[in-house]
């Protein structure tokens, strides 16, 4: 098979409960669970807010640039397990600082880790920082400035969080300031929102990726949209299932979108909290969707076409 890239992860979403329990132990840090077992009875979501809640609740344990880096590291280990040989990661500064840890701190961690993931790991990566949309804008604009201050070695800004009642339109100046700033741009939209804010993600962010982006489906126009341009969408079938955007991975409209045309990637989301990295959502579209090796063959060549890779490694990638 060829080589493929992951391009929506939130490094965040690789903390699981073995680790976080390691890293209260090691911050001497009293964890609102009774056991490992308690932790992992609450693995069960209804919608993305319930998700998230305890998805931020976690982050409590990660405190030092070494935890940073640990986080960083199991991640890496078990994506290139599953075969991932590029991965565009993303963070969320403002869940970091507003617990009061310095955002320069998180950069050291991941940043340390992310340097030598290409010798230890075959991994080539790049770091995008999301702004947190359910957060006033004021704070997003806030850590666009602290970044570009830092001078972080970052390729993109993102944006996630809650998404209904949380439009795109709102993030248009500093999404402006970011692009001007030469970085890359992608949002999530049409997870939980409408396709409108796929719309609005590409006309007022001016976002060269689509995360989710679903609910385009519901929008046949948009749709033609999204193949004539051919802009990627970093599809998380796991993610799906376990947030109840679709039914059961047997309904996933992968395939639908596929056949539409449409430039899908597989990626994990949150790889600790959805039931597996991105090598499980492939098995178990295999199983579930009946995907082929064919289909597989487009999707990772999607994902290494989709990335912000350089040519050279885009070419080295795809001759894998
Ligand atoms: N959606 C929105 N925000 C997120 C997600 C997600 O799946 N994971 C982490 N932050
Ligand atoms: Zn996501």
């Amino acid at each position: 098979m060829t080589a493929f890239a992951e391009l929506h992860m939130h490094i965040e979403g690789a903390l699981g409960p073995d680790l976080i329990f390691g890293l209260a132990e090691r911050n001497r840090m009293h964890l609102p669970y009774d056991s490992l077992a308690d932790l992992e009875s609450r693995y069960e979501f209804t919608d993305l807010q319930s998700f998230l809640d305890l998805y931020y609740a976690n982050l409590a344990v990660l405190r030092t640039a070494d935890d940073f880096a640990d986080l960083t590291r199991d991640y890496l280990r078990r994506a290139a397990a599953a075969g991932v040989r590029h991965a565009e990661i993303f963070f969320d500064p403002q869940a970091h600082t507003a617990r009061g840890v310095p955002l320069q701190v998180v950069l050291d961690g991941i940043l340390d880790v992310l340097a030598v993931s290409e010798h230890e790991f075959g991994m080539s990566t790049g770091l995008i920082a999301s702004f947190l949309r359910d957060q006033p804008v004021h704070d997003a604009e806030a850590v666009l400035d602290e970044l570009l201050r830092l001078r972080a070695p970052i390729i993109g800004v993102g944006l996630d969080s809650a998404e209904v009642g949380n439009p795109p339109t709102l993030f248009e100046d500093v999404f402006a300031r970011a692009r001007a700033e030469g970085l890359h741009a992608v949002a999530h939209a049409g997870e939980e929102g409408p396709p409108e804010y796929i719309r609005q993600a590409l006309d007022v962010l001016g976002v060269e990726r689509i995360d989710h982006g679903v609910r385009c489906l519901e929008d046949p126009e948009l749709v033609r949209r999204l193949v004539d341009e051919e802009i990627p969408l970093t599809v998380c079938p796991l993610s799906n299932v376990r947030l109840r955007v679709v039914d059961s991975l047997g309904q996933h409209p992968l395939r639908t979108m596929l056949d539409a045309g449409l430039k899908v990637t597989v990626n994990s989301d949150d790889p600790a909290y959805f039931g597996g990295d991105v090598g499980v959502n492939f098995a178990r579209l295999r199983e579930e969707l009946a995907l082929t090796d064919g289909e597989v063959e487009t999707l990772a060549r999607n994902s290494i076409e989709a990335s912000f890779a350089s040519p050279a490694r885009k070419e080295q990638l795809l001759a894998m």
